[in-house]
């Protein structure tokens, strides 16, 4: 994990690698990455004549190039970008370079630099330290060699204020935590080992209460849905229930409010490994599935992180977790389950487990929490994948057009963009069953996002309803963007800055 710290920087040399400290005067010496947004501020460049020139040229052909100049021992690494482009953009484009600077750093084995800049903005800055973070994490546990990271940062503090830096650190660290619980395999992170490691990190954080049930208790509430995905496994489920309550009047002795009141309620797909239970996934297509519960990881690391940086929102995260296996008397196409809220459901296909797991869910959630809206995410289905590939989340609402028109808005700004899908009521016919009240796959192969997303919104009833189906963008096969192969963390800043909204 990068470590950020802020530093003051008074003034540069024309190497652009000294620097001195304004607060108590000191000179020092350091690598340094300096980014240049326009031309306004061509004076101050930490370059030598010719370099100027150099840049002066390259930026009339084109904005956006790295330079990078030897002082050594030292390195300077230029960034010039284009900021006149919509600032989404910008920030994105940022994010990305941040990968390529990180592949420079290595090769000159870089691993403390300050940054500073010129022409530059403060959310230009963050964007770019975002996707250092993002782009250095990799998943070692398990390499006999520690790769190489970037291990400091210090950077103008012109551009930020202690707490904000520590704010967004705050935030990239839960992120990394997100990416390296879906990468675990499941032979390391079962559910109730999961669910243990909710638990001892919710004791330590403030504000944050955590329930586990048990297979028991999971029994004696009657989530059909939860117990028949769990029959083939050798591991108990566990239901987990995070809650943080930052809202203005959540306070002991004070008038509830009704933020303090009906919280939004993050629900998240937690099958820790899907097999396809009977329905085994054939050939490579099991290979992955490791990542399934990182629904249920980005719900948690989202409420962890809210309650990190003290969000004044109420949120709660419910993460039905199991995995999915063929085992034992694992449950079989044909069954027909009763669902936590009396729903029946034809079993068609077991390896539509997602959804049963995330009926049990949602309905708990309308039952006992009076909810302001339910959001889920879950790695649902391989359609998602086919029908916009790994650049997106596929959304659905019922009930929630305010919410997913905000939740656009964000994933716009933090570049983890929706794509909406219909919610006719034709597709209601697609999932009606002959013999129950809902089947768990649709009866033609058409739709297989949206069948999905109608059997979930069944179970939301008339509470306002957003479903994100993040399956092509949880986990990278290949490297892509500011994300080297593996766990994406994808959504946690998405919801993360709904909160901020509220
Ligand atoms: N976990 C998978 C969906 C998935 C596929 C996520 C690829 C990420 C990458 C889900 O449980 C599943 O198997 N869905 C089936 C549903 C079908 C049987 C109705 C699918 O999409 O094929
Ligand atoms: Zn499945
Ligand atoms: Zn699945």
């Amino acid at each position: 994990m990068i470590n950020f710290e802020l530093i003051d920087v008074d003034k540069m040399n024309a190497q652009g690698i000294a620097f001195r400290n304004s607060r108590n005067g000191d000179l020092y010496e350091s690598n340094l990455l300096f980014l240049y947004g326009d031309e306004t501020a061509e004076r101050t460049l930490p370059l030598g004549k010719k370099e100027v020139a150099l840049v002066k040229e390259r930026r009339e052909e084109n904005k956006d190039f790295i330079l990078s100049f030897d002082r050594l021992p030292y390195h300077l690494y230029f960034l010039s970008f284009d900021s006149e482009k919509p600032a989404a953009e910008v920030q994105e484009s940022l994010r990305r370079n941040a990968m390529k600077l990180l592949k420079q750093f290595e090769a000159d084995r870089v691993n403390e630099i300050a940054v500073c800049g010129a022409g530059t903005l403060p959310e230009e800055v963050a964007a770019l330290l975002e996707g250092l973070s993002l782009a250095d994490y990799s998943f070692d546990r398990y390499k006999s060699k520690d790769p190489y990271h970037l291990q400091r940062v210090a950077v103008d503090s012109t551009y930020f204020k202690a707490e904000e830096m520590e704010a967004m650190q705050r935030l990239w660290n839960r992120i990394y935590w997100c990416r390296e619980w879906v990468n675990l395999p499941v032979q390391d992170l079962n559910a109730p080992a999961f669910a243990d490691e909710l638990a001892s990190i919710a004791a330590d954080l403030e504000g944050v209460t955590c329930t586990v049930m048990d297979k028991r208790q999971i029994e004696s509430l009657r989530m059909g849905g939860l117990l028949a995905v769990n029959r083939g496994s050798v591991d108990e489920p566990r239901f987990v229930v995070l809650e943080y309550n930052g809202a203005k009047g959540s306070e002991k002795g004070v008038k509830r409010t009704n933020e303090a009141e009906s919280p939004i309620c993050l629900v998240g797909k937690g099958i820790m490994y899907d097999t396809g239970g009977l329905n085994i996934k054939p050939g490579d297509y099991m290979q992955e599935m490791k990542s399934d519960m990182a629904g249920a990881a980005t719900m948690a690391s989202v409420v962890f992180a809210a309650a990190d940086n003290k969000l004044p929102v109420h949120v709660v995260a419910l993460l039905p977790l199991t995995d999915s296996r063929p085992g034992f008397n694992a449950y079989a196409a044909d069954d027909i389950l009763t669902m936590y809220d009396g729903t029946t459901v034809e079993v068609v296909n077991t390896d539509a487990e997602g959804r049963l797991i995330l009926a049990d869910a949602i309905a708990y959630a309308v039952k006992n929490y009076n909810p302001r809206v339910i959001i889920d995410a879950a790695t649902l289905t391989g359609a998602a994948v086919r029908a916009i590939s790994t650049f997106g989340i596929a959304v659905m609402e019922q009930n929630g057009r305010r919410e997913l028109e905000m939740l656009k808005l964000v994933g716009e700004q933090v570049y983890e963009r929706l794509v909406e899908f219909p919610m006719w009521k034709e597709y209601d016919e697609l999932i009606k069953s002959d013999y129950a009240d809902l089947r768990n796959s649709g009866n033609t192969p058409q739709a297989g996002t949206i069948t999905a997303g109608k059997f979930l919104a069944h179970f939301a009833k008339d509470v306002p309803y957003v479903h994100l189906d993040i399956a092509g963008v949880a986990y990278f096969t290949k490297a892509q963007h500011c994300w080297r192969p593996g766990a994406s963390g994808y959504g946690v800043r998405l919801l993360y800055g709904y909160l901020q909204m509220q």
